[in-house]
């Protein structure tokens, strides 16, 4: 007999997802985590924290940007970085600590520790071992380095170490235009700190819609973000108080260097497997490290499955949620189905950037036929009222059937509206569908009606 139906390895949002369903499907489940903490890298050092902080240093833009507009005097609020700190560490703490209530409630055993798989049935957490019939890796990624770029934690920094810096620094250079280096650049601009980009490549966040990503650059260098693109940085040199980027301009080979008081190295993350005992085991990986699987989740062992962040895809959390449910479902005898077409995109900056499905880049390369119906927020009451009339939508559909194919949009809780368009793509909905839909005055979401008429007879307030 097994101790468990299911082991997960991992407590992030993939493995403490996937645990809790399995649970609620009448599943015997445990996971297994052994940061201390549940919530893996979302809730610990990534998306909870650095949500904090953007919304405190927002504030501060608010304060000191706004109020006077609005009637609202007073001095400029200074920044006291400790307590900003412990805001911080407090939301940490509330999240992690809800989730281990979660696991009481639904009856999920919490294993402490690092687990190694020791046999395709068998789990080891220190000198316990403990039998299942599935095994599910959810042990997530870590930030991946440069070659030539070492990392301490303190003047040289992840993701990790910008969360929990001593003090605001006065200068920065951010290593990577990718999602980390622009919300952590831009948590540190607003709070004083002179940040300069160093990206490889001649566009900020690769991947998302061109008209997007030239905006999004145009805003961000307004909020005082320096550029420097198409530069291959080549190494760091550090001190214990500074250290100096050297970098090469990829269209003519010239090299330079730049001086800061902290250098973040934000150039993506890696699948997280060491000391699983993969390799002892024969699970198969990919050319990138990955864990492989199949269109269900399953390794090339039968018993053992992989979601999130260690097998391909999107480096995102509620990716590996959604594939945490699907796992836990499949193991129970259900279907477990994941639409990778419509996995939302969002950059939580201000103003958010947000997208799913397909860019028109993509559309392009693929040779469809579509249309674009955009949309200013500088033609939506509500926005303006706000100050947040920068920014626009915009909805992509078929050009012959109306049918939806992407939406990209920045401006404000862009993070929010995105959601209406990945209902309306997982119903199939039309353009049409969505500008018949009543949406209610005065909110940003008529943004999204507005592009939605634009992709037809044409917007009402354009
Ligand atoms: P990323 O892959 O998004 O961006 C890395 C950037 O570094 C790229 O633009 C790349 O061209 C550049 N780069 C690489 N080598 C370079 C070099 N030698 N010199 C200059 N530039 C160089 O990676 P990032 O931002 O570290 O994020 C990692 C993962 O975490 C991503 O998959 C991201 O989606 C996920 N994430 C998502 C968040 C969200 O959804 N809001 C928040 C934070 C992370």
């Amino acid at each position: 007999m097994a101790d468990y139906d299911v082991i997960i390895i991992g407590g992030g949002p993939g493995g403490y997802v996937c645990a809790i369903r399995c649970a609620q499907l009448g599943l015997k489940v445990a996971c297994v985590e052994g940061r201390g903490a549940l919530g893996g890298t979302c809730l610990n050092v990534g998306c909870i924290p650095s949500k904090a902080l953007l919304h405190a240093s927002h504030s501060l833009h608010e304060a000191e940007h706004n109020f006077e507009k609005m009637g609202l005097m007073g001095g400029k609020p200074t920044v006291d970085w400790g307590k900003m700190i412990g805001y911080k560490d407090d939301v940490i703490k509330a999240n992690t600590q809800g989730i281990e209530f979660l696991f009481k409630k639904n009856k999920v055993d919490y294993i402490k520790g690092w687990g190694k798989i020791t046999a395709k049935d068998e789990v080891t957490v220190g000198d316990d071992v403990h039998k299942a019939k599935n095994i599910v890796i959810a042990t997530g990624s870590e930030p991946s380095t440069l070659p030539g770029v070492e990392v301490d934690e303190k003047v040289v920094v992840t993701s990790t170490g910008a969360l929990s810096l001593p003090k605001v620094p006065k200068s920065m250079v951010v290593i990577g235009a990718g999602v980390i280096g622009l919300e952590m650049g831009s948590v540190y601009a607003r709070l004083g700190t002179e940040v300069t980009v160093v990206e490889y490549l001649d566009a900020i966040t690769p991947g998302m819609d061109g008209e997007i990503c030239k905006v999004f650059q145009r805003m961000l260098a307004k909020q005082g973000l320096k550029f420097i693109m198409g530069a291959a940085v080549q190494g760091v040199k550090a001190t214990k108080s500074k250290a100096t980027v050297s970098y090469k301009l990829r269209k003519n080979d010239k090299e330079a260097a730049l001086e800061a008081e902290c250098v973040l190295v934000a150039t993506g993350r890696r699948p997280y497997t060491e000391g699983l005992g993969l390799a002892e085991l024969g699970v198969e990986m990919t050319e990138r490290k990955q864990v492989k699987t199949d269109a269900h989740w399953r390794t090339n062992i039968e018993s053992i499955y992989a979601i999130g962040d260690v097998i391909v895809g999107p480096m995102l959390a509620h990716k590996a949620e959604d594939e945490g449910i699907a796992v836990a479902e499949t193991i129970a005898g259900q279907a477990g189905h994941v639409n990778y077409g419509v996995i939302p995109g969002v950059i939580y900056t201000a103003p958010e950037v947000a997208s799913v499905g397909q860019t028109e880049e993509q559309l392009k390369d693929e040779g469809r036929a579509y249309k674009v119906g955009k949309f200013s927020f500088m033609g939506n009451a509500r926005a303006k009222a706000v100050f947040a009339g920068d920014g626009f939508v915009k909805i992509l559909a078929d050009k012959d059937t109306d049918r939806v194919l992407g939406c990209h949009l920045i401006g404000p809780s862009a993070g929010e509206l995105i959601h209406e368009i990945c209902v309306a793509m997982e119903f199939g909905a039309s353009a049409e569908d969505i500008a018949r839909t009543c949406h209610a005055h005065p909110t940003f979401s008529e943004a999204m009606r507005e592009a939605a008429l634009a992709c037809g007879d044409g917007a009402v307030h354009a």
